[in-house]
């Protein structure tokens, strides 16, 4: 086999926003045979996989899985609602939406880019402005991105699809949870989201590789008189197969497995547990960043996200020379600096499969790299961290919850 770690013992930390660690649950369900996509114990797979994602989602309709990272989902979400030459209204909170925006420029739409400064999220004052302005109604969908993997700054979704509905407008609403989905409060038809994207490798604690799209009424309806080319990503040939169990396609079928399995853990835990698990270990990265006396980049407090941290570097630090020796040291990888944070920030994930001494951990492995790399900072960011871990109460385990 391929030998992707020269260290000789002990786990890789895998501490990047994705993708994460991977459970040792999911990966036994991904580690077995293959069965007939067209056979009837894969009818039942796709059944209690499609009635979990509901639950997932916070949706009654329908989700759309594909067998394609993120990006695929992207794209099946703007070729399935929109035709060509229509206006959409996006927002420059970090590389992932220049991204995305990217795409819907290369897919012939025409993209009202709102500049922003990747420290801050989306602004629904804004949001709500340029609605009223568009008397016409020419703007078809308002895209956001929910959690910027970036940034780790957090949009307020539901605050958002407040501002559209002030305004009136008839656009669709279109959020990508890509890192958020499974780690930070999401719900899909409370909030009147039409379209959500998803993918697997972030909270839902799969490897990559499959993606989803969550659909509104309203967008199933858009479908229907949408001109953009599409053919794999219909959602219609997928929709109509999945009542019978299948899929128009060879679907992953061991990720299926996984995605089976990482449905009953997050069922086990709780979702509300989930996002209150994430939300306090953010927060004790975020004391253990102050602790360092280093700063978040995030702005706002109400923006913070659950699911990472990112770090700026102190002046005259390449953040990716500290990556580099945390890597080779302690063999940890944090996240890089994307676009054009490249070099300024790290970015520490703690989403996903993660407990209280794998945060401790990870930032064990980052103190102990800012010293050897003479960073100037102070050696109070791990004992911060422990401290608020340890005043807001370690939860009982699901071992214990099932026991009590
Ligand atoms: C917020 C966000 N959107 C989109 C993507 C692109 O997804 P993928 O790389 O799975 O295609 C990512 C990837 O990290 C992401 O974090």
């Amino acid at each position: 086999m391929l030998k992707l770690d020269s260290h000789p013992s002990g786990r890789h930390f895998l501490q990047i926003p994705g993708p994460t660690n991977v459970p040792d649950r999911v990966l036994r369900a991904i580690d077995q045979p293959t069965i007939d996509h067209r056979g009837p114990e894969f009818a039942r797979l796709t059944f209690e996989i499609l009635d979990g994602l509901k639950d997932i989602f916070q949706t009654a309709g329908p989700v759309v899985i594909y067998p394609a990272s993120g990006t695929g989902a992207w794209e099946a979400a703007l070729v399935n609602t929109l035709s060509p030459g229509d206006r959409v209204l996006m927002f420059e909170t970090g590389h992932f939406a220049t991204l995305w925006r990217a795409m819907a420029d290369k897919l012939g739409l025409v993209v009202d880019f709102v500049p922003g400064d990747w420290r801050s999220g989306v602004d629904p004052a804004v949001v709500e402005a340029k609605l009223a302005e568009d008397k016409a109604r020419t703007y078809k969908a308002v895209l956001v991105v929910h959690n910027e993997t970036s940034t780790g700054v957090t949009s307020r979704v539901a605050a958002v699809r407040q501002a559209i509905d002030r305004s009136g407008h008839p656009a669709l609403f279109m959020v990508d949870t890509i890192s958020s989905l499974a780690s930070i409060d999401y719900r899909h038809d409370e909030w009147g989201v039409d379209v959500t994207v998803a993918g697997s490798q972030k909270g839902l604690m799969l490897p990559p590789g499959l993606s989803f799209n969550a659909v509104s009424t309203k967008a199933l309806a858009a479908s229907k008189q949408a001109r953009l080319p599409r053919s794999y990503w219909r959602w219609d040939e997928t929709i109509a197969m999945n009542r019978q169990g299948y899929f128009p396609f060879t679907p992953a079928t061991n990720l299926l497995y996984g995605l089976h399995e990482a449905i009953a853990m997050l069922r086990e835990e709780g979702l509300q547990a989930v996002f209150a698990r994430h939300q306090r270990h953010a927060e004790a990265t975020r004391r253990a960043v102050r602790g360092w006396g280093l700063d978040v980049l995030c702005r706002n407090p109400a923006e913070f996200s659950g699911s990472l941290t990112a770090v700026m570097m102190p002046d005259g630090h390449d953040a990716d020379a500290f990556r580099r020796e945390v890597l080779a040291r302690y063999d940890m990888s944090l996240g890089t600096g994307l676009g054009r944070l490249a070099g300024s920030v790290f970015r520490i994930g703690h989403l996903g499969f993660f407990n209280d001494l794998m945060l401790c951990a990870t930032l064990c492995g980052v103190e102990m790299g800012l010293a050897v790399r003479e960073v100037p900072h102070r050696k109070n960011g791990v004992a911060a961290a422990l401290a608020y871990l340890e005043e807001s109460g370690t939860p009982a385990s699901s071992a214990q919850r099932r026991a009590a």
